[in-house]
């Protein structure tokens, strides 16, 4: 028998792939997140690595097996995965931001078990924005990697798509609607469109693992045209 090595259309190239979900503290025993289950960050990166390239994986907490040939680094939070980012970003071509990111953390995190009896009502939880960490790289003036996001929708999935294209300066988003239970989150299947500057472009309902092989061939035709 003979096998089939996929195209090596990333081949001397470094990646990094953010994955997963973030984590942020309320006090040591709770915190704030989402139902990321990392599948199609971890699933990039193993496209990537077949692929040819030498990938970073920024995997925010899930419970999935490292794919072979690929460097990990394992975050909680928000703010240490956006320094595990601009590290890993320093020497790379190509920057995929796969994860769910907490969009807010906790404005202080208590050093001991909040108590409900301390005087503390229903709205004792203060939060802050935390920074963007697709958007910190895509403004980069040097050191700029070509950059991917990723857009959930629940509604008017192409137009919230386009403006965080535009408002983060992104090169690329994959929208996808998780209005759907069958696809994004949680699930083996998404259905994704790929947009950028030349417009968009839907792909079919695939499993994960082989939207993943396709959306790579499409980012390095893209980022790497000479290639
Ligand atoms: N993202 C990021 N850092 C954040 C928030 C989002 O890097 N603090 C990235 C995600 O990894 C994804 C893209 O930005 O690639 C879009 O994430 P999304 O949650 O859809 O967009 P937001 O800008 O957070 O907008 P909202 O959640 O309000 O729709
Ligand atoms: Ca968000």
């Amino acid at each position: 028998t003979r096998s089939i090595a996929p195209a090596q259309v990333l081949q001397g190239k470094k990646v990094t792939i953010t994955a997963g979900p973030t984590r942020e503290a309320l006090d040591p025993v709770r915190y704030l997140s989402n139902h990321s289950s990392g599948k199609m960050g971890f699933a990039l990166a193993t496209a990537a690595a077949r692929a040819g390239a030498e990938v970073t994986l920024i995997a925010g907490p899930v419970r999935l097996a490292t794919p072979a040939g690929v460097a990990r680094v394992d975050v909680i939070s928000t703010n240490d995965m956006l320094a595990a980012v601009e590290r890993a970003a320093d020497d790379c071509d190509l920057f995929i931001a796969a994860a769910a990111v907490a969009d807010f953390r906790p404005a202080v995190v208590a050093s001991q078990k909040i108590k409900k009896q301390d005087g503390n009502d229903s709205d004792v939880l203060r939060l802050v924005k935390n920074p963007d960490i697709v958007a910190t790289i895509a403004a980069r003036q040097v050191k700029r990697p070509f950059v991917v996001g990723f857009a959930a929708e629940t509604e008017k999935v192409s137009e919230h798509a386009a403006g965080k294209l535009q408002r983060k300066n992104l090169d690329m988003i994959i929208a996808n609607d998780v209005s759907d239970p069958q696809s994004g989150f949680n699930s083996d299947h998404n259905q994704v469109t790929i947009i950028d500057k030349n417009g968009e472009l839907p792909l079919p309902a695939a499993l994960k693992t082989e939207l993943a092989a396709e959306l790579v061939t499409r980012i390095a035709e893209r980022a790497f045209p000479a290639n």
